[in-house]
């Protein structure tokens, strides 16, 4: 098996409209059944708003071109970039051009580039500008004219949320939301929204009400980019395509599983977004949620949208927050410290970070899930930036042996079983299991089965914006959390977020360690520890 029939593990039939433009009979080698035919875009323009930002810079236009690159878009595909700088097509082009050669992930091949950059064009206007979202409405019919772009359009707001309400009108006003029959044959609208969506459960309703009211559920893509990446999929293909997973993956073996998510980083130039927000707003309440998700599922009927997102609601829905908040969750802040040998501020010294700031940094969880398949077993979640390193992780900790037909000498250094599911960095799955050390002696200790993706495939993993771009312009939407979704983590949240805004402040941790001393205090009560990082 390929990386690229890696891909398409099982999610998702592809969307009928899709097989249309993916000509799966052009290639008389190909057998017709194979579905793993490359599924690319029909014609369409992207309509990126907010192109200035990290977002679009680091990740959105890199992955337009790797997708370009890897021959999944048409020939005709367009990006239009919306922004307030007085630019040209050509200023767009470049910053476009920059940004691919500094961070696309495939190679830069001239072109592709000149093929791609054909279709760029720039509009200049605020957000609030009725004459320059006109001005938008012509560019995209212009490109339709001349590219064959045929009016399907997606919009991408890469901007803060604060923005969404008065970008959506304006869409709506200037008649871009609402696509015009032709040839008893509606064309596409698609919005695309990035996280966070909502600070709470009413803000999140809020914002939905917004969309709403403009577009239908169906053209609403929400952007966990964690479900994009090749790993999480995996869990999937891990869990449902495999026998013997199965039988233990449940309360009577499993004793606790820990979902880590780990940054060396701290928050960077991003004081504006972050503070007031906070470890759990910004990543648990979505990614790390998500995870518990997946791993904790039960099997979907069918890989469709709908029968996966309802196994991941009915998770969602299950899970139960500690009884005392005090005891089941801990909070911390960076203090300065060193990293990589570099000493770095605390999180207070920041830029743009006030002197006074109780937003937490680190933030760790145990959840229950009730279900009869995970009662008992608690989940622990935590996710923290500055730490000794970047590592996302599940580990599935097993309960140790009844019994021990041994001396207890020879299994000193014998551990819990794990079966650890390596997000990223090093991405791959680990199996932890206790193993005779050669000798005279039956002294037994903890070895590693790994897998690693580096070493069974062959074709690098494309980037999860990557496969998000390309699933929102096929118009393919399992990978993206509906809203009952979004709204079930704000309802886990919620509680704890308002006990911490009561009671606690955040403890400081030094960067380059492994965290706040409350989290491990949290994990020793109840006779555990984290995962060592
Ligand atoms: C984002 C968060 O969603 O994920 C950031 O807002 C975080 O704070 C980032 O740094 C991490 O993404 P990844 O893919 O590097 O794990």
């Amino acid at each position: 098996m390929t990386a690229e029939a890696g891909e398409t593990v099982g999610l998702a039939p592809a969307n009928p409209g899709v097989i249309d433009s993916a000509e799966p009979s052009a290639n008389p080698l190909r057998d017709p059944r194979d579905r793993r035919i490359p599924r690319v875009a029909g014609p369409c323009v992207l309509v990126m708003f907010g192109v200035t930002g990290d977002l679009a810079r680091k990740k959105l236009m890199p992955a337009v071109y790797d997708l370009a690159n890897r021959g999944l878009l048409p020939p005709g595909f367009s990006l239009v970039g919306y922004a307030r700088r007085d630019w040209a097509d050509e200023d767009f082009a470049q910053l476009t051009y920059e940004s691919v050669k500094e961070h696309a992930r495939t190679p830069f091949r001239e072109n592709v580039w000149e093929q791609l950059s054909e279709g760029v064009r720039f509009v200049q206007g605020d957000f609030d500008d009725d004459a320059a979202f006109d001005r938008l409405a012509q560019t995209v019919r212009l490109l339709d004219a001349e590219r064959g772009t045929g009016g399907n359009y997606a919009f991408y707001l890469s901007i803060p949320p604060k923005f969404f309400p008065v970008v959506v009108q304006q869409l709506k006003r200037s008649g871009l939301s609402s696509p015009t029959w032709e040839r008893a044959r509606a064309p596409w609208r698609r919005v695309v929204i990035e996280k966070p969506f909502g600070h709470d459960l009413a803000s999140a309703r809020e914002l939905n009400a917004t969309l709403d009211g403009v577009f239908p559920p169906e053209s609403v893509f929400r952007i966990d980019h964690y479900l994009g990446k090749e790993t999480v999929q995996n869990i999937l293909a891990l869990r449902f395509a495999n026998e013997m997973y199965e039988p233990i993956w449940n309360r009577s073996y499993i004793d606790h599983v820990q979902i880590t998510m780990a940054e060396d980083i701290g928050i960077g130039g991003r004081a504006g977004y972050y503070d007031g927000i906070g470890a759990a707003r910004d990543v648990i309440q979505n990614h790390l949620l998500q995870l518990l998700a997946l791993t904790a599922m039960e099997e979907p009927v069918a890989f469709d949208a709908d029968s996966l997102r309802t196994e991941k609601q009915k998770v969602l829905s299950a899970v139960r927050l500690p009884a005392d908040l005090s005891l089941g969750t801990a909070r911390g802040q960076y203090a300065a410290g060193w990293q990589g040998g570099i000493p770095v501020p605390g999180y207070l010294q920041e830029d743009g970070i006030p002197a006074d700031s109780r937003t937490e940094t680190y933030a760790a969880l145990r959840l229950g899930v009730d279900t009869r398949r995970w009662a008992g077993v608690p989940f622990y979640l935590r996710a923290g930036k500055r730490l000794p390193r970047r590592m996302t992780e599940i580990a599935m900790m097993f309960q140790r042996a009844p019994h021990l037909p041994f001396a207890a000498t020879d299994t000193k250094e014998l551990g819990q079983n794990a079966l650890v599911i390596r997000i990223q960095p090093d991405e791959g799955i680990t199996v932890r299991f206790g193993s005779k050390v050669p000798g005279t002696a039956m002294e037994v200790r903890d070895v590693n089965m790994d897998f690693a993706y580096g070493e069974s495939f062959t074709e690098s993993s494309p980037e999860a914006y990557e496969r998000l771009l390309l699933d929102v312009l096929i118009g393919d939407p399992p990978l993206f959390p509906r809203q009952q979704e979004v709204e079930l983590g704000w309802r886990i949240l919620d509680p704890v977020e308002n006990f911490w805004a009561e009671h606690t402040k955040p403890e400081q941790y030094a960067a380059g360690s492994a965290g706040p001393p409350s989290a491990d205090a949290m994990m020793a009560r109840d006779g555990r520890a984290w995962r060592r990082l």
